[in-house]
């Protein structure tokens, strides 16, 4: 696909490094070695080496750095982990064993800016992976949420979206958002959109409600958030709330939302709730046959992405080339 092409066109530019704790996993040690075969990042395997030659005989890992746990000196991340949770009741002998752990210690490696991102999911569920990062790197300055988009790439000839890419927000992570949640699921949505894909954002929030068509208090949540995103972030096009098809479609904008920024043209949809953003994904993907690439964290301070655990080795490599370009 052109658009993951140009993903990792542009990751190489940007040389990034990248940690992969899921280090002794086959499809990430494969993933390895193109990634640095086709020089897209420098990658960091967290593992024991014997095992990772064992794993694939005869992987050509030139390039690739393998950090032991079990070899190394722990105690800069021992030491980061401690004054990060501290303030929870965490004592210096307890970090020094969660240390250990490949997923908190990937995390501790961005903390300590010995990478300057991290992906991980292959063999993990997506609470434990993004668990430590929530509790260590935590969210960056001016958004207190972290949330998730799908890239939609839609088929050739799709007029919706910019030449048929298009973002939604939040499909993944937040179950049931506040306005406050929604409204900085936006911004991240927006920024993810600029960062990742080059579009220029044009925000929809979405509801089953069309600028005040329909009363209820789902309905004013999402008014709210729309309020939120403005304040927050006055740069911003974004509107709501809005229906789907007034979202996405000229003639009904024109006669549910006129006058509209947003309306008919709008490139990145923020659901109301995990429910619909997770429902409303997987639709357009196995209905209108679009590729969904994501889940791309987001409002993160620094990179941090969950891969599905059915990833192949090419999910892997897109996953770390977006992860480069959020870092950029
Ligand atoms: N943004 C910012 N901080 C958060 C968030 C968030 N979205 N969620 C939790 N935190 C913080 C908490 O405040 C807490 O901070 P503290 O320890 O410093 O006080 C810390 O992170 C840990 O919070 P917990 O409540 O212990 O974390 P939890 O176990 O609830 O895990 C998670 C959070 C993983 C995001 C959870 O909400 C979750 O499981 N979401 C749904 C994921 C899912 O199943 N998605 C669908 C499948 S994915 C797919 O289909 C593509």
């Amino acid at each position: 696909m052109e658009l993951l092409q140009s993903f990792r066109q542009k990751a190489k530019e940007v040389n990034k490094t990248i940690v992969l704790p899921e280090g002794e996993e086959e499809r990430t040690i494969r993933a390895a070695e193109i990634i640095a075969k086709e020089g897209l990042a420098k990658v960091i395997l967290i593992g024991n080496e014997e095992k990772i030659k064992s794993v694939v005989p005869g992987a050509c890992l030139e390039g690739v750095k393998i950090f032991d746990p079990n070899k190394e000196d722990l105690t800069k991340y021992a030491t980061a982990l401690y004054e990060a949770r501290k303030n929870k009741g965490m004592t210096m002998e307890a970090a020094a064993e969660q240390a250990k752990d490949c997923l908190y210690l990937g995390v501790l490696m961005v903390k300590c800016h010995d990478a300057d991102g991290m992906v991980s999911g292959a063999i993990h569920s997506t609470g434990d992976v993004l668990r430590p990062a929530l509790q260590i790197i935590k969210t960056a300055p001016g958004i207190n949420t972290v949330s998730s988009c799908f890239v939609m790439v839609m088929p050739e000839g799709c007029k919706y979206g910019d030449n048929g890419i298009l973002v939604f927000g939040d499909c993944a992570v937040n179950p049931c958002p506040t306005a406050e949640q929604l409204a900085d699921i936006a911004i991240s949505s927006a920024q993810t959109a600029k960062s990742v894909t080059g579009i220029n954002p044009r925000v929809a929030m979405l509801s089953f409600s069309t600028k005040g068509s329909a009363k209820h208090e789902l309905v004013d949540k999402v008014v709210a958030a729309t309020a939120l995103v403005k304040k927050n972030a006055p740069e911003l096009d974004v509107d709501g709330e809005l229906q789907l098809d007034a979202a996405l479609v000229e003639k009904v904008a024109t006669l549910k939302a006129p006058g509209s920024a947003v309306a008919g043209k709008a490139n990145v949809l923020i659901f109301p709730d995990l429910q619909a953003g997770n429902i409303g994904y997987k639709l357009v993907q196995r209905l209108a046959g679009a590729e969904a690439v994501g889940p791309i964290c987001q409002g993160f301070n620094m990179p941090v992405n969950d891969l599905s655990r059915g990833c192949s080795v090419e999910d892997i490599v897109n996953v770390v080339a977006i992860t480069a370009l959020q870092g950029a």
